[in-house]
């Protein structure tokens, strides 16, 4: 691969990423909304402060730091394992939670026979 194809390929690469992570965070900043999670605003700031790096990241690349990529991948990997594991999964187990039962009589049969 010549260094033009290689600068290319990054350059897919990192649009890619940068599209795909702010693709996904709308997804569960919608699913937190739609299912008034409480723990959205922490969830969210994670979101917006990584967004952030991640620009941060793409805007020294394109500057020229073609080392940078080893760095974000890195970088990446370890931000997503502790994300995964400390806000992901919990948004997970909320969202899966048994539904709980409400109501006077919620468990009363339809027709009002007993
Ligand atoms: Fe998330």
């Amino acid at each position: 691969m010549t260094q033009r194809s290689e600068r290319d390929v990054l350059d897919r690469l990192m649009g890619a990423l940068v599209e795909h992570t702010r693709t996904h965070f709308d997804y569960e900043e919608r699913l937190m909304l739609e299912n008034r999670y409480p723990g959205y605003t922490l969830h969210k700031d994670e979101h917006d402060r990584l967004i952030q790096h991640i620009l941060a990241l793409a805007e020294q690349y394109q500057r020229g730091d073609l080392l940078l990529s080893f760095a974000v991948m890195v970088d990446l990997k370890g931000w997503a394992l502790v994300h995964i594991e400390k806000f992901d999964m919990a948004l997970g187990m909320f969202l899966n939670r048994p539904e709980p039962v409400t109501g006077i009589g919620a468990s009363a049969p339809k027709n009002g026979t007993r």
